[in-house]
């Protein structure tokens, strides 16, 4: 962290939040903007100008994020980090579709500028409906606040990174009128998390799990991001996302790039993001006879989670009666190439499910059945499971004899999680992207070939889905899955780690 506080001094900017009163900035950004200050982790010369479309004061803004951050983040509220936080948070209101508001905004930054010597450095931050990144970038560019003499100015947009190929094609063409690619940081907030980015230091820096981490030794890999939430009041959006679009297409794709990746010729933005991409460029493809075999489309019935009753998703908000929107997929895919040829990777992800669970599980495979091949136990595979939440850390399942005992084998264990302080879509995340944004990192942000090739594969298996609808409901809330899904590894004489 030292060095960290050391070598973010030296930076500076704006951070020019679009959408400042709404959910994302309220949960995320300003709780994390909050314990960036408080670990003395901001640079000296910083300010946050909210923007948003209601009328209020900069005291009334200050008031509402008084009491977002005390409910989100993991810092308490202490009074000197609140009046430091308090010292560069600004509010300007605006009509993001009234284009000679701009100039307000222009005149506004200008001043902020040189109270706080940022130099011209900016962040542009779209945590905005996906119908406004369009409009706001155009009106950046018309009233000249990107581009002149002064600092760097960056993008930063949330998901959804439009809704397959051809309307993320045209978002990127319009976005890289204004922005350089170097200068857009497509976020994937799963990217920011510990583990995901513990991936490549377990990988590359213990031989002892590099050196088997081929077709040869695995026999398959598992991906599990479960929630038990529902859809919430999300319903208008996830209506037309649906669990393809909403999780596999951006943070389980990343996490199966990290996890297949080859090593990349250094530590470099593009040398990681360009192993990462090869992965999701040599995903087998599906022909239609393989997506009704290896792809299962799930939506909750309703059920009981936690004690409650819940209802089934057709039921909620916003919600078409008959929809046929996936709130779980599950599928087996296949990495065709050199390292990964025949050996299977399984994802699952959905809502209102049985778990609260992001993991990856790495089993090896068994020895060969000749030595103690009476013991079941020895049977029993190596299995090395990274946890992302809300328990964190690395488990590794081997075998051992029993103490004491001549021949009795054992399954042990070695764990080095902890239960994570805070659950789910923690605001650590967004502490470690905004903090890469401002030294200017596009490590842990998506390239754009990168969520081109993802939107190509998830598109393809979109497409047959809609030709076919689902049997919905197929699960009951509170499960993990339609029965499809367990056949699905049980047709391979295996079983999901649960
Ligand atoms: C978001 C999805 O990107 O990720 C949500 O839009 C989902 O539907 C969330 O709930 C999950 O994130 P986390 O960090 O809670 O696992």
């Amino acid at each position: 962290m030292d060095n960290e506080r050391a070598s973010n001094h030296h930076l500076s900017g704006i951070i020019v939040i679009f959408g400042g009163t709404g959910d994302l900035t309220k949960r995320k950004l300003l709780p994390a903007l909050y314990n960036l200050v408080c670990e003395g982790l901001v640079p000296e010369n910083f300010a946050v100008v909210a923007v948003g479309r209601q009328e209020k004061t900069r005291e009334q803004y200050l008031d509402e994020a008084l009491a977002a951050v005390s409910r989100y983040s993991r810092n308490q509220i202490q009074a000197p980090c609140w009046e430091a936080f308090k010292k560069i948070i600004y509010y300007i209101q605006l009509d993001f579709l009234a284009a000679d508001e701009y100039n307000k905004l222009q005149a506004a930054l200008v001043q902020i500028d040189d109270k706080h010597t940022t130099g011209g450095n900016r962040v542009f931050y779209l945590a905005v409906a996906p119908e406004f990144f369009e409009p706001i970038v155009h009106s950046l560019h018309t009233y000249k606040l990107v581009g002149g003499e002064r600092g760097w100015q960056r993008l930063v947009i949330e998901k959804p990174f439009g809704r397959d190929l051809p309307s993320a094609a045209r978002l990127n063409q319009q976005l890289s009128q204004v922005f350089c690619e170097e200068n857009i940081y497509r976020i994937d907030h799963y990217l920011g998390k510990e583990m995901i980015q513990n991936i490549m230091v377990l990988r590359f820096c213990n031989p002892v799990f590099e050196s088997l981490w081929n077709n040869k030794y695995i026999d398959n890999v598992q991906i599990l991001l479960s929630e038990k939430a529902g859809i919430g009041s999300r319903g208008g959006y996830y209506e037309s996302a649906g669990a393809m679009r909403d999780m596999v297409q951006n943070h389980v794709l990343q996490t199966l790039s990290l996890i297949a990746m080859e090593p990349p010729v250094a530590l470099t933005p593009d040398a990681i993001r360009n192993e990462k991409l090869k992965v999701i460029q040599a995903i087998e493809a599906f022909t239609p006879e393989r997506i009704k075999q290896d792809v299962v489309f799930g939506q909750y019935g309703a059920g009981i989670q936690s004690g409650q009753a819940v209802k089934a998703y057709r039921d909620e908000e916003k919600v078409d009666p008959q929809s046929n929107t996936e709130t779980f997929v599950a599928m087996k895919l296949y990495i065709q190439n050199f390292r990964w040829s025949g050996t299977p990777f399984y994802i699952r992800t959905g809502k209102r499910l049985g778990s609260n669970e992001g993991k990856i599980v790495i089993q090896f495979k068994t020895s060969p059945p000749v030595l103690y091949f009476s013991n079941t136990l020895a049977q029993q595979p190596n299995v090395l499971v990274i946890k992302i939440q809300p328990q964190v850390g690395v488990y590794f399942q081997f075998c051992t004899k029993k103490f004491g005992s001549s021949e009795e084998i054992v399954s042990a264990t070695m764990d080095t999680s902890n239960d994570c302080y805070t659950n789910g879509n923690t605001p650590e995340a967004y502490e470690r992207l905004i903090i890469d944004i401002l030294r200017g990192d596009t490590t842990l942000f998506s390239r754009w070939d990168e969520v081109e090739a993802a939107w190509g594969f998830v598109d393809q298996i979109i497409a047959r889905k809609q030709q076919v609808p689902g049997d919905f409901p197929n699960y009951q809330a509170g499960t993990m899955g339609p029965a499809q899904a367990e056949e699905l590894l049980a047709r391979d004489e295996r079983k999901w780690w649960d």
